[in-house]
């Protein structure tokens, strides 16, 4: 049995203020005994205030991004270190928006993944298709391509520090979710996929989680899926009530 994982990607969302509303919101109202993963990822400036704030309770800090490098004269950015050093446990790469918007390659994302392992930080590594490849059928190849050119080169030993996030790009923000025979098919052939190269003790063991317009009216049915381990929510982990009644729907 895996166990179930919450996520919640704020995005460039929460102000300093906003964010201790929200965090102190969680705490109130997160079952702490959940047995269910629960991380948040606010905004790079409000880590470490976050760590700080979350430290005796359940909930897990992630950043949503990191630069490859150790560290260096790359203006504005911020190394897997930093994140380290002020408690910060994973971080998510390969967000869709990334790849779009910030020109993140699949090579790009491989040496991300590599150094984000190598300073024993978890990485929540999202991928998905877009609408017109769903329309085309080539969906599954663009996913197992994805797999292959930034997961697929680590050992075996890796994948214990590897959570999967499917979100397939026209679902994101759209208020249309991957139905949960969607998710399950995809989720079902990312496994195998990963059980191809890296054999069954791994691909039984990853957590896949699913992102896309996961709500509290959806996620049950989504996570009751036998592939999907769990969600990667966006506006949904905004508001303390729907982010909570979502990790409940998880356990
Ligand atoms: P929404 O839940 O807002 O669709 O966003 C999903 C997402 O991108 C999480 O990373």
């Amino acid at each position: 049995m895996r166990d179930k994982i919450v996520a919640g990607n704020w995005k460039m969302h929460k102000n300093a203020e906003e964010t201790e509303d929200l965090l102190n919101d969680l705490i109130n109202k997160l079952p702490s005994d959940a047995a269910v993963h629960i991380i948040v990822a606010p905004t790079f400036v409000n880590l470490a205030s976050a760590v700080q704030h979350l430290e005796y309770t359940n909930i897990n800090v992630a950043a949503q991004n990191m630069h490859q490098a150790e560290s260096g004269a790359f203006t504005g950015e911020i190394s897997a270190g930093m994140l380290t050093s002020i408690g910060v446990t994973s971080v998510i790469l390969g967000h869709s928006e990334r790849r779009a918007y910030f020109n993140e390659t699949s090579e790009l994302l491989k040496n991300k993944v590599d150094t984000a392992l190598k300073n024993e930080l978890v990485v929540i590594f999202c991928f998905g298709e877009e609408l017109k490849d769903r329309q085309e059928g080539t969906h599954f190849e663009l996913i197992e391509k994805q797999l292959k050119e930034s997961l697929f080169h680590l050992e075996e030993k890796d994948w214990a520090s590897i959570i999967l996030a499917y979100e397939p790009v026209w679902a994101i923000g759209t208020g249309e979710t991957a139905s949960p025979e969607q998710a399950q098919e995809m989720h079902a052939f990312i496994r195998k996929t990963v059980e191809d190269k890296f054999g069954a003790g791994v691909s039984n063991h990853v957590a896949i989680l699913y992102g896309g317009s996961v709500k509290p009216d959806n996620a049950q049915e989504i996570f009751s899926k036998p592939d999907v381990d769990g969600g990667l929510i966006g506006g949904a982990a905004l508001k303390a009530d729907d982010f909570v009644a979502i990790v409940q729907a998880a356990m």
